[in-house]
């Protein structure tokens, strides 16, 4: 596997970076991806947004040694990735609550790849490296960017997915509380033109969900574990040859709650004091199934519909979007 670099020519982008606080993105494109067992024909995987940091981890990235005790979880960005990672990190872990509060997820679960977008603390692989196993991973890698021992080894891994629009307004919020200075309606606009970190988005669920064949991945959804919570978690024990007690499922699932996690510095992400977040902008927002609904004008939903549209030609993977 090796990558392709191109450079964004777009004018939203180019003539907008600095107003929006957006500086050196490049779409980067895996290519000879023969090892990953994706059932589309002739499958050329695409092209997806990173910062030009991605030209110093690609190494790394590419020999990243990969443990069959690890656990993966695998998103496109703010598809609900933090609570599936608690609900598993807890469930692999005897439901450990007084070892969950006491460690933040970001140590416990640490995010594999955010060295290519942004300058971490700590490079991200190193960290990775040197976390004990079983480790915990967290990952908005597409399909065609894992890691090529991910593919022979098949850690266990758990995709959550999450409609589009929700995905569109919870992106916008969380990269305002970081870095973002345009306003909905342009930061809708690149997402549609796929000038988002880890874009395209409709091709990152779809890739994941044309690996469902694969018995190491586990596909989870946003809108699921908010209609019904208890269902996904037993899910996910079956899924990790795990067996808990009603009462024990309950403390689980009432730990689970947004108005819980929300209250909990561990997965919070409040302790980020290195980022100056904007007033009002938490990581645990709303939580909502569908507040796109009050958030994006009808012509803001109307153009996320109609791109999704143009995205999936193929009906059944346009129900993954409904
Ligand atoms: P909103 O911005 O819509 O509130 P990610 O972890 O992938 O970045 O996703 C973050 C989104 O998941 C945010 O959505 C956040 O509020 C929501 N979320 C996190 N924990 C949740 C929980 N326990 N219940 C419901 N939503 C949750």
């Amino acid at each position: 596997m090796s990558f392709e670099y191109t450079e964004i020519t777009d004018p939203l982008y180019v003539d907008n970076k600095e107003q929006t606080g957006e500086d050196d993105y490049i779409m980067v494109r895996a290519k000879e991806c023969g090892d990953v067992p994706i059932s589309i024909p002739n499958w050329q995987p695409a092209a997806h947004c990173y910062t030009t940091r991605f030209h110093r981890h690609e190494k790394e990235l590419l020999e990243m040694e990969v443990f069959p005790d690890d656990v993966w979880v695998a998103s496109y960005p703010k598809s609900g990735t933090t609570w599936c990672q608690e609900m598993v990190w807890l469930i692999c872990n005897d439901l450990n609550f007084e070892a969950a509060r006491a460690e933040s997820l970001r140590t416990r679960f640490p995010f594999v790849d955010v060295s290519l977008i942004h300058d971490a603390q700590m490079n991200s692989f190193e960290r990775v490296r040197n976390t004990a196993r079983p480790r915990f991973i967290k990952t908005h890698l597409p399909v065609s960017m894992l890691p090529k021992q991910y593919w022979t080894v098949k850690p266990k891994t758990v995709y959550v997915k999450r409609n589009p629009k929700s995905v569109a307004v919870s992106y916008y919020h969380h990269s305002r509380g970081i870095f973002y200075r345009g306003t909905i309606d342009t930061f809708v606009r690149s997402f549609i033109r796929e000038h988002q970190f880890y874009s395209p988005y409709h091709a990152h669920v779809i890739e994941y969900h044309e690996l469902r064949d694969c018995s190491n991945i586990l596909h989870l959804a946003y809108e699921d574990m908010k209609r019904d919570l208890p269902a996904v978690v037993r899910k996910v024990c079956q899924f990790f040859g795990k067996s808990y007690s009603e009462p024990q499922l309950a403390e689980l699932c009432e730990h689970l709650s947004f108005r819980s996690m929300r209250e909990n510095k561990a997965c919070n992400y409040e302790d980020q004091s290195n980022v100056p977040r904007e007033a009002g902008e938490r990581f645990m927002r709303k939580g909502e199934l569908a507040s796109w609904k009050q958030e994006l004008t009808s012509e803001q939903i109307k153009m996320l519909d109609q791109w999704t549209v143009a995205n999936t030609p193929n009906i059944e993977h346009r129900k993954l979007f409904e």
